[in-house]
């Protein structure tokens, strides 16, 4: 099996727009890995938002819009294999198989659910889904998703690294039990990029209200980004490193954001510039604000013109999650059927 193409997995939870902090966190990784020589598969996880989402019909129509701005932003149905959780359904079966062998106490220990568990207390009439078993087996399911198609690595966030261990370990525990069934997947070497938010908190996230979106509209880019906070005392400079040129200035956090977008945007050059302009300090926030709005908006513009391209309607969506659903599906039934010989209970006898 050495001779084996490298199999990357990632999930996405379908959350309607995309915004910079997905696009650098993830889709930047998904689509760097899309050009190598492996099997890329990316999913939306539907049934996971389950455990969220509580207006039904938001869920299908974030899906589809979700995967039209994948594509607008070069994500390829051809090379890599994206598909729907929910058109995979023995994921479920995985999944029910796997909490044979998982601790009720393993999973309480689960960040996403002791949070809502936390909240709950706090405000115990919270809206939307109740502590449901499905959001304790979260990490299950997480792991069915992983497992199934024998992943070798799954690019997450570090928001998502504890999910990911908990994945290898119910792996080990099955192949423990039962023999070796599973493939565990190595472990992540590289942190995701993580951006702030506008606002300058640490994290940009869509319920944080805080997003810079793959589709603003210049008006929009602009309006959002004059609103980000910038005071006018520069804090002094790092002065610990060794390397004075490399060092970034501490900056307010909201200077930091406009910091981190040009330089993730802009030629090196105009990024090296401004960071002068700010150790000499001075009044250049309106015009930075300007060009990191600039270069922003000729980010989005090819995304937004693909994006609204009639090729790239809900039928062209559907059609090739439809195909890709065929291409994952064989591997994802071994797994299963594997799992299933190994645990006892035999082949099905009429999946054939
Ligand atoms: N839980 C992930 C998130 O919140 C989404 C996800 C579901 C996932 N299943 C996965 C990610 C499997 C990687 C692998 O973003």
């Amino acid at each position: 099996m050495s001779t084996a193409k490298e199999v990357i997995l990632s999930g996405i939870r379908p959350t309607g727009r995309l915004h910079y902090g997905n696009y650098f966190g993830a889709l930047t990784h998904f689509l760097r890995l899309q050009e190598r020589d492996a099997n890329c598969y990316y999913f939306v996880a539907d049934y996971h938002a389950l455990t969220t989402i509580t207006d039904r019909r938001e869920i299908y129509q974030a899906t589809l819009e979700m995967l039209r701005t994948y594509v607008a932003c070069g994500l390829d149905p051809h090379k890599s294999v994206i598909y729907r959780q929910s058109d995979l359904p023995c994921t479920a079966e995985l999944a029910l198989l796997l909490g044979m062998v998982t601790n009720i106490g393993h999973l309480e220990r689960g960040t996403t659910y002791k949070d809502k568990l936390g909240r709950l207390q706090d405000d115990p009439k919270m809206e939307g889904n109740p502590l449901s078993y499905g959001l304790l087996g979260y990490p299950v399911l997480m792991a069915a998703d992983i497992l199934i198609v024998k992943a070798d690595l799954v690019p997450v966030g570090d928001d998502q690294r504890q999910h990911l261990e908990m994945a290898c370990d119910i792996a080990a525990k099955f192949n423990h039990r039962f023999g070796e069934t599973l493939h565990i997947p190595k472990a992540l070497g590289r942190d995701a990029l993580r951006l702030p938010g506008l606002d300058g908190s640490a994290k940009m996230g869509k319920s944080d209200n805080n997003t810079l979106d793959l589709l603003d509209d210049p008006a929009t880019v602009l309006r959002k980004i004059k609103a980000v906070p910038t005071t006018t005392d520069p804090l002094p400079l790092d002065t610990e490193s060794n390397e004075p040129e490399m060092v970034l200035p501490k900056m307010p956090p909201g200077v930091a954001v406009l910091y981190r977008l040009l330089s993730l945007l802009a030629p090196e050059d105009a990024y090296l510039d401004f960071l002068e302009q700010y150790r000499q300090g001075g009044k250049f926030y309106g015009n930075l604000k300007k060009e990191v709005a600039r270069y922003v908006s000729e980010f989005n513009a090819p995304i937004i013109e693909s994006y609204n391209d009639p090729a790239h309607d809900d039928a062209f969506i559907e059609e090739f999650l439809r195909e890709n659903a065929k291409r994952v599906a064989p591997v994802a039934l071994e797994t299963v059927e594997a799992c299933r010989e190994a645990m006892g209970i035999g082949r099905s006898l009429y999946r054939a």
